[in-house]
């Protein structure tokens, strides 16, 4: 039997292993471990994912809480070095992006561990985001790499990456909405909020790069505050945000219309994603989400490690100019909203795809 362990930290790494630790836990030849190293802590950031997902508990949880990305990092190494020392798994497999990823990923390859990197090659080429870093990073050091679309096959090409280790497999966040598209579709949460279907915006906003900047920040609330007239906006608001904002004497409250709540659980966001009008966001899972559930969506940044979610999906590019956002909402609001296509095997199945790999590939 094979040991595996599988590495999470923060908010959207829970919801990509929900699909992956079922279909391996049903698969007699592993031994599945889960590690949480702590990045995210909070019930609204974390428990509640896996009480909703059905997550087993995590078998170790390595408490390393907040902090810069350097200390953030190192302690991530630190803690998953000693646990992988002690335990020799025949492989690790990390997700996403998140500090987590890389970090579990240097202290793996350096003790010759193997690593499998789902969501890898996707690449924004925007150095300034630390999210870009940690995937640069950790797809370098993989052994087995699998891709949600195409392209991203073609920048680990560029990358110089043994094609051998690549494998398209489709996008395991798919699988979650998938499994869940029920309740999903029944949960009806804008009634709670009082609200109407399909007339109300999702807004979803954490980068640093929009929050931790003052004239970014501002530039995206002024927007808000023009596109708050025409329609209610609900907000559910990060940890992140919520502290600049109070740092910056930012008043959310200024924005007509504005709805502030609690981040949500997965069930009541994707039912808030399924339900509105459009989606203002800077979330990478958000931009994948909305294309599935073909739902227009208006990202806030000014590039995407997602581009397949614009060329094929429902998503539209519209940076963080204040006059720009408004434009787009503005004619969306109007009738001439953009709907897409759902991008090739993002059909729910990806999880059976990557253990069938695992599977070839270790034992
Ligand atoms: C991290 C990921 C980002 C992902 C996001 C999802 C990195 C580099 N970034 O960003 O890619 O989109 O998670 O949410 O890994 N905090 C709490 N409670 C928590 C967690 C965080 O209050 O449970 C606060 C802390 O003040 C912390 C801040 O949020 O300093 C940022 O948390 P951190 O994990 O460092 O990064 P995120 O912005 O959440």
């Amino acid at each position: 039997m094979k040991k595996i362990f599988v590495i999470v930290g923060a908010r959207p790494n829970f919801i990509k292993v929900a699909p992956l630790m079922e279909t391996l836990k049903e698969n007699k030849n592993f031994q599945t471990i889960l590690v949480h190293s702590g990045q995210h802590y909070d019930y609204f950031m974390s428990k509640v994912f896996f009480e909703e997902l059905d997550i087993s508990e995590p078998d170790y949880y390595l408490n390393v809480g907040s902090g810069s990305q350097g200390y953030q990092t190192a302690e991530i190494i630190k803690f998953t070095e000693e646990l992988l020392e002690k335990e020799r798994p025949d492989l690790i497999v990390v997700v996403g992006d998140v500090n987590t990823t890389m970090a579990s990923s240097i202290a793996a390859s350096k003790l010759y561990i193997k690593i499998a990197h789902i969501e890898a090659g996707l690449r924004s080429y925007d150095r300034t985001m630390p999210e870009e870093i940690n995937r640069v990073i950790t797809d370098s050091l993989s052994d087995l790499l699998f891709t949600h679309s195409r392209g991203a096959n073609v920048n680990l090409e560029k990358e110089g990456i043994d094609k051998e280790k690549v494998f398209f497999v489709g996008n395991i966040m798919i699988d979650t909405i998938v499994n869940n598209l029920e309740r999903i579709k029944s949960r009806e949460k804008y009634k709670e909020l009082g609200l109407e279907r399909g007339n109300f915006i999702l807004l979803t906003m954490h980068r640093p790069s929009n929050v931790d900047v003052k004239e970014t920040f501002i530039s995206i609330i002024e927007a808000l505050k023009e596109i708050g007239k025409r329609i209610p906006i609900v907000f559910p608001i990060h940890p992140r945000t919520d502290k600049m904002a109070k740092q910056f004497g930012i008043n959310l409250n200024e924005i007509p219309n504005m709805k502030i709540i609690e981040p949500l659980s997965y069930i009541d966001l994707l039912s808030m994603e399924n339900d509105a009008k459009c989606i203002i966001t800077d979330s990478g899972g958000i931009q994948e989400e909305s294309t599935f559930l073909n739902i227009p969506c208006f990202t806030i940044r000014e590039n995407t490690e997602r581009p397949i979610t614009e060329e094929v999906g429902s998503n539209t590019l519209v940076g963080t100019d204040k006059d720009k956002i408004v434009a787009s909402v503005m004619k969306c609001l109007d009738g001439e909203c953009k709907y897409g296509e759902i991008p090739e095997l993002w059909d729910g199945q990806t999880a059976k795809r990557i253990v069938e790999v695992i599977e070839h590939e270790i034992i």
